[in-house]
């Protein structure tokens, strides 16, 4: 009989305060911010613009636009690439909510697509099957900084003559066959909120190469302006837009942040490793597969999953899951259900509620579509067998608060029966 678990009265596995919060803020950060503060230039000022060339350098893209979301990214992203109202776009039936609500701001209707449970990405043997002639985008959702197979992806997006909008909010970094994603599809999401590996706070960045896309993506961007039109800025409106601009303080945070990301990826994947080692061969516990071939994860967020048979844990898999997961956390392991729904099983889509008076589902231009949520069964498996664990594994965080985060998982696992 092992300790008891924290959960029952037993001593914490990880000691209160031993894991450090995210993002580490250090002197270049501070000076970044301050400087900027200084400075006159507070909404879209110097540091914007020096952010959207760092970034697009970084990623390999030839146009960066610094916005204040990624879901600004995204609708940015459905907007350039031609979408319109009544339009089917695709995605994953397991992501970020905005990774397909992005469709409802544009009027347009998504349509999902089952995951793989060992990627956890949008299950490209399903893919086709869900383009119609009203597809007008897809949008690749690296997940949890594990790349899809763009290669695959690619092939069948440009064969059905569907644009493929990436969703790299999650993904900075990661690569596919050497490649930093965000440089395959017509343009990329990326996202800078608090949890993300490059934060500003708030805020993303939107990137293509084509400067037709990269037009198209201004006008939303900026109040439906073109920004140098044919006699200066008049202010005149040359489509519908929003204000989907960042701001000085902000980029200048992203910046300091940004310069460190190398460092800070190479920092993650050697603890994400060490993690995953000394999980290894653990009863009831589904780690992450294999990296597959040609991909390069970031281990933005390190998810597993549990096999609750193994465990002896009867009833619904949710509700043995969010045992297990209270359990974790009384013993200080920092882990956490990222997405507790299946996005085709939340309220807004069933309901099919969006702006109103049925659109985009009743538009005129719009064929019927409709959610089922038991025809997603891997999502839903992952989704209600899952927890996952980041902060943890990014620095200042180091071997040390690995270890004691594996073993908290261990213990906590080896009493599932009893909880
Ligand atoms: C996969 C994914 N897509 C889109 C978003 C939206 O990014 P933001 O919160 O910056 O709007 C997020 C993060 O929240 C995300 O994780």
């Amino acid at each position: 009989m092992g300790e008891a678990l924290a959960i029952q009265g037993g001593p914490r596995a990880v000691p209160e305060g031993a894991i450090l919060g995210w993002p580490e803020v250090d002197d270049d950060d501070r000076q970044a911010v301050l400087a900027s503060l200084a400075g006159c230039a507070h909404a879209f000022g110097p540091n914007c613009k020096a952010f959207q060339q760092e970034l697009a350098a970084w990623n390999g893209a030839k146009f960066a636009l610094t916005v204040n979301s990624g879901t600004a990214a995204l609708h940015m992203g459905l907007a350039a690439v031609g979408v319109q109202a009544g339009d089917e776009v695709i995605a994953p039936a397991y992501t970020w909510s905005s990774s397909a609500t992005c469709a409802l701001h544009h009027n347009a209707i998504p349509v999902f697509v089952d995951i793989n449970f060992d990627t956890m990405n949008l299950d490209l043997d399903k893919l086709e099957a869900a383009i119609t002639p009203r597809t007008k985008a897809i949008v690749a959702v690296h997940l949890h900084g594990l790349p899809l197979d763009m290669d695959r992806l690619m092939e069948i997006a440009n064969r059905r003559g569907v644009p493929v909008v990436e969703d790299c909010c999650q993904a900075v970094g990661a690569t596919w066959k050497g490649r930093k994603v965000g440089t395959f599809g017509a343009c990329a999401a990326f996202s800078f909120n608090q949890n993300k590996i490059v934060c500003s706070g708030e805020g993303g960045m939107f990137t293509c190469d084509d400067p037709k896309i990269k037009a198209r993506a201004e006008k939303l961007w900026y109040f439906g302006e073109s920004i140098e039109p044919p006699a200066g800025q008049t202010h005149e409106l040359f489509a519908l837009g929003w204000m989907y601009r960042n701001n000085d303080l902000t980029a200048a945070f992203g910046r300091s942040q940004l310069r460190k990301a190398t460092r800070n990826l190479a920092a993650m994947r050697v603890l994400a490793a060490r993690l995953a080692a000394a999980l290894e061969g653990t009863p009831g516990l589904i780690l992450p597969r294999e990296v597959p071939a040609g991909a390069g994860h970031n281990w933005y967020n390190f998810t597993v999953r549990f096999d609750f048979q193994v465990l002896g844990m009867a009833g619904e898999p949710s509700v043995a899951r969010d045992r297990l997961v209270k359990a974790l956390q009384a013993e200080g392991v920092p882990t956490d259900v990222w997405q507790g729904f299946i996005l085709p099983a939340m309220t807004v889509i069933r309901a099919k509620s969006a702006y109103g008076k049925g659109c985009p589902w009743d538009c005129g231009h719009a064929a019927p579509v409709t959610y089922d949520s038991t025809a997603y069964p891997v999502a839903r498996r992952h989704c209600d067998s899952h927890t996952g664990i980041t902060f943890a594994l990014r620095p200042p965080n180091g071997p040390g608060q690995v270890d004691l985060v594996a073993a908290g998982i261990r213990k906590v696992l080896a009493g599932a029966a009893t909880l």
